[in-house]
């Protein structure tokens, strides 16, 4: 019998799940596929479409990655990542150091880059290793028969992950696929405006990729209505809101000041508190806390307009406060 793969809870009370590291791939010249699967065989949490899963990284920290397979598959999760030379410690981890075998502690897949299954055309565009959550996003477009194209940009094609699997999709299903290689175009970066301008009035557009194409996109798009534009971003692209305020713990009653020059996060774990974090840069979601006081500033790239403007949640990794003190349901 099948039994989904049991889970405990870390200080910050959220799931945590023990997996093997079962493959790790060559995928492109700094990218690796890791694949992980439960200990006993048995089923993973389910996900969707440009899910991510946290894994904790030595130290206690946990960095997220997106899901690259089909939302079908439950006996794995495939992630895969880009070895940063500027590597904070998750990807010099991940690709120097994990070997197939290891027991690694995850948090369960999140979405924070949901697919709109029922676009009449969904129109993707992928950055280096911004590619990953996207795979996940046409395989199940094809799996619903659904119209998509997508806009692949690399560096080289020694730098370009899963081009076999991209293709296999395409040949499979429903979409196009349109790969552009920096290096055969004199450098020349890949026209997000046109794309956007022609498309039809019910499409989608999905972006994940580095900043300027983000903020290619941005420009691209800012005629669409906001609820058809999702965008997923690898790190945080504005300052954190920092000091000023005060924040009180509704559970414990404790109160702290937030000084110049800190986030509320820095303070909290600097003064002993468990506080759950991934990315600490506003674009993962793992710090979402409800507040039940005070207005935040909100600095995040995962709360929706509409959820910035219930103020009922906040990133505190990066987000202030526009009122003197804020009340936290921690
Ligand atoms: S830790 Fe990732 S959003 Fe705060």
């Amino acid at each position: 019998m099948n039994l989904s793969a049991p889970l405990i809870a870390d200080q910050s009370q959220q799931s945590l799940l023990a997996v093997r590291v079962h493959t790790i791939r060559y995928e492109a010249e700094t990218i690796r596929s890791v694949e992980l699967r439960s200990l006993d065989g048995a089923q993973l949490p389910p996900f969707t479409a440009g899910a991510h899963i946290d894994l904790e990284i030595p130290g206690g920290d946990f960095r997220s990655y997106s899901l690259v397979n089909s939302q079908e598959e439950r006996h794995r999760y495939l992630i895969a990542v880009n070895r940063d030379p500027k590597s904070r410690g998750g990807s010099a981890y991940v690709c120097d150091t994990m070997r197939p075998g290891d027991i690694v502690s995850i948090r369960p897949p999140r979405n924070n880059f949901g697919l709109y299954e029922s676009a009449g055309h969904s129109i993707f565009f992928g950055g280096g290793i911004g590619i990953t959550p996207i795979i996940s996003m046409i395989s199940r477009l094809n799996a619903l028969g659904r119209k998509w194209t997508l806009y692949y940009a690399v560096r080289s094609r020694a730098a370009a992950a899963y081009l076999d699997l991209i293709e296999h999709y395409r040949q499979q299903g429903t979409g196009r696929v349109v790969l552009h290689v920096d290096e055969d175009n004199n450098g020349g970066v890949l026209d997000i405006a046109g794309p956007c301008r022609d498309a039809e009035p019910d499409a989608h557009f999905y972006c994940c990729g580095p900043k300027p194409m983000i903020d290619a996109f941005s420009s691209a798009v800012a005629e669409r209505p906001d609820d058809t534009v999702h965008v997923e971003h690898f790190s945080g692209t504005v300052e954190p809101a920092t000091g000023g305020f005060r924040v009180v713990l509704a559970r414990s009653g404790k109160s702290f000041d937030i000084p110049e020059g800190k986030t509320i996060m820095s303070v909290l774990l600097d003064n002993g508190e468990f506080v759950a974090r991934s990315c600490q840069e506003g674009v993962c979601g793992t710090c979402e806390t409800r507040v039940l006081q005070g207005i935040p500033d909100h600095k995040d790239h995962v709360l929706s307009a509409r959820e910035r403007t219930s103020n009922k949640s906040m990133m505190i990794c990066c987000s202030g406060a526009k009122t003197d003190e804020l009340v936290l349901d921690l």
